[in-house]
């Protein structure tokens, strides 16, 4: 049996946080080192500038990144861990897809669809507001980051899986056109994943401004866990663990045993504020020795750089051949 592909991406826009770190890069990381399993990772840079026009917020997001994953124990020995804009044949092969994408296909897209209707609920005569044809062929360029490797699974979140649906629709199309070329990719979902709650209990998300940074230093750290939210319930009274942001986040963390020990303070009525005081001294002790390394990578960006350009050649070995496999096959041939 052939191995399954997996591909990751993750698009460099913000700084990574206990909810990222919790449903995406702790699995990841684990995933990185199943040698049943041929892993990619990658920086969705050219992703990011469909979100952001700000240079400085892009350099250094896909620092923080790509730093966070090393310092995190990403095995990139057994694992290909690149930045997307190392590798022009996947720009080129987003070309090549998007000349036989259905205009229609695109305009089914979740994404954007919901930037339209944004712009027509608040009441813009142009529908297409501020949209760009980057966010319009988003899923495009998904679909040559997933291709180019011949992936067969994808792990994404629920907001990307028609993407990854779209992807395969694209394969196919190409396949039935220019003979068998892709492989056809499949979205997974893990439903078990944890969903972290930010500071003000909705969805810890960069958007929502609620997030708790992984690698925050010690005292913003601890200030910041200070200010989740909590219930009115004075110490002494018993308390939920159901719905307690602050339990959901020690129990994404701790062994089942050790929450377990927690389950029973809340029943006993443990202090929010010491509650607190014991969420943060164990996520800092947690999250200690990655820091430390975070830091150093952070001081020292030419350890990533190298990192990033080792994946980078890594990944062309499969993409170069493959691009002219593809190349060949609609047409674009050298003459003689
Ligand atoms: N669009 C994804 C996100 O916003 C990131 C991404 C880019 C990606 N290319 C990908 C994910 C390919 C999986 C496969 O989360």
């Amino acid at each position: 049996m052939t191995k399954e592909i997996y591909l990751t991406g993750i698009t460099t826009t913000g700084t990574p946080h206990i909810g990222n770190y919790v449903g995406a890069i702790r699995p990841g990381i684990a995933a990185s080192k199943d040698p049943k399993k041929k892993n990619y990772y990658f920086l969705a840079d050219f992703h990011a500038l469909a979100k952001s026009g700000d240079p400085d917020q892009i350099s250094k997001s896909t620092l923080e990144i790509a730093a966070a994953w090393m310092a995190l124990g990403l095995d990139t020995e057994h694992a290909t861990f690149y930045r997307q804009s190392d590798i022009p044949e996947i720009t080129e092969l987003t070309w090549v897809l998007t000349s036989m994408t259905a205009k229609g296909l695109m305009n089914r897209a979740h994404s954007y669809k919901a930037a339209v209707q944004a712009n027509v609920e608040s009441g813009n005569k142009d529908p297409d507001k501020g949209i760009t044809m980057a966010l319009y062929s988003y899923p495009i360029l998904m679909a040559a980051d997933i291709l180019m490797f011949k992936s067969t699974k994808v792990p994404v979140g629920r907001d990307q899986k028609q993407h990854v649906e779209m992807a395969r629709d694209m394969a196919q199309r190409f396949n039935h056109h220019y003979g068998d070329i892709f492989v056809l990719p499949e979205p997974v979902i893990d439903d078990h994943t944890a969903v972290l709650a930010g500071l003000d209990g909705r969805k810890m998300s960069k958007s929502y401004n609620n997030t708790i940074p992984l690698f925050a230093a010690e005292k913003p750290l601890r200030k910041l866990i200070m200010k989740i939210k909590t219930n009115s319930l004075e110490p002494g009274e018993p308390k939920e663990t159901e719905g307690s942001t602050i339990f959901d986040i020690f129990k994404a963390f701790a062994t089942p045993g050790e929450t377990a020990e927690v389950e029973k303070l809340y029943a006993e009525g443990i202090a929010w504020g010491e509650m607190k005081q014991k969420l943060f001294e164990y996520i800092n002790e947690h999250i200690k020795p990655a820091r430390d390394e975070y830091e150093r990578l952070i001081a020292d960006p030419a350890i990533v750089e190298a990192e990033l350009v080792k994946g980078a050649e890594r990944a062309r070995e499969i993409a170069v051949p493959y691009m002219a496999t593809i190349r060949d096959a609609i047409g674009i041939r050298k003459l003689g």
